[in-house]
């Protein structure tokens, strides 16, 4: 765990474009099945976008960046399966945090119609969103409501409450690539707002579990996207954190699993990722 401190908004996150593109480029350049089926990041980028990202991203069957594919649209279809799981159990509110140019609302399946979508993120990169939807004439959905806040400086629970979000009713989040950009401060008080919500509530994340993992490649790239990785925490201080707060147990998604649930008997030669901070877990009925 790092207490470094979170640098000042800079602007709409560079990250959420970056992992975009990469879900088109895997409409575009891997083989069926596809992963994870996402249509819309291409035009919501739009073609000139497109061209640039795609430039500074570079040959796209290069090794590192077909892994870290595999990974973004990986932790998109693992959480999509598990939200409509937790749908049929009976959630009805859908919270994105950190949601960047997350797709699903714009090709939400019919059983997803009953949610409430709450797509919550840094003001900055909401905005940079709105536009993009606008000038890709994607309509937004009835269920879908925007929720503008910095992590770092707003409670999301107070924000949360404001957008209309209903704490008595079983719900959904997803947390996709945005730990790691946060305090411990941020993440503990994400973590303790899903807890006080009704039992079989979950929340899909991810996390950084190596402690060097801001000196990697990767970790040095979005550092100077003005983007740091802030945070890491180890698996069994994860498992210990959320079970304290009356989470069940961590689920986290193994390569091996991975590999057999979503990439087996790919010709394209994509693979699971062998990163590992991809995991899942269900608020418990509090003891009485
Ligand atoms: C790598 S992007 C991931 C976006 C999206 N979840 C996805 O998987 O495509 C990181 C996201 O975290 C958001 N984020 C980072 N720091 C934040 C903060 N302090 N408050 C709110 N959102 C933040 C960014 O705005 C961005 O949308």
């Amino acid at each position: 765990m790092s207490d470094a401190p979170v640098p000042a908004p800079r602007g709409a996150s560079r990250t959420a474009v970056g992992v975009a593109a990469l879900r088109w480029l895997h409409q575009s350049v891997d083989g069926e099945p596809k992963v994870l089926d996402d249509p819309i990041s291409g035009p919501l980028l739009g073609e000139s976008m497109l061209r640039t990202v795609a430039a500074h991203l570079g040959d796209p069957h290069a090794p590192a960046l077909r892994e870290l594919r595999a990974h973004v649209v990986l932790r998109s279809r693992f959480c999509e399966d598990h939200l409509a799981a937790a749908v049929a159990r009976g959630a009805t509110q859908l919270i994105v945090l950190g949601a960047g140019l997350d797709t699903f609302a714009y090709r939400q399946p019919a059983w997803a119609r009953q949610l409430r979508i709450y797509e919550v993120d840094h003001p900055d990169s909401q905005a940079q969103k709105r536009h993009l939807l606008a000038q890709a004439q994607i309509a937004i959905p009835d269920n879908v409501e925007f929720v503008a806040i910095d992590f770092e400086q707003t409670s999301l629970a107070d924000g949360l409450k404001a957008a209309g979000v209903d704490s008595s009713r079983q719900s959904f989040f997803s947390c996709l690539g945005v730990t790691m950009y946060l305090t411990e401060v941020a993440v503990d008080a994400l973590f303790g707002l899903v807890a006080r919500f009704p039992a079989g509530s979950e929340i899909v994340f991810t996390y950084q579990p190596e402690a060097q993992a801001a000196e990697s490649a990767l970790g040095r790239r979005v550092g100077a996207l003005g983007e740091p990785w802030t945070y890491h925490i180890s698996h069994r201080s994860l498992a210990r954190k959320l079970k304290a707060l009356g989470f069940q147990a961590l689920e986290e998604l193994a390569p091996r699993a991975a590999q057999a649930r979503y990439f087996q008997d790919r010709t394209d030669g994509l693979r699971a990722p062998s990163r590992r901070g991809i995991a899942a877990a269900v608020v418990g009925v509090a003891p009485q």
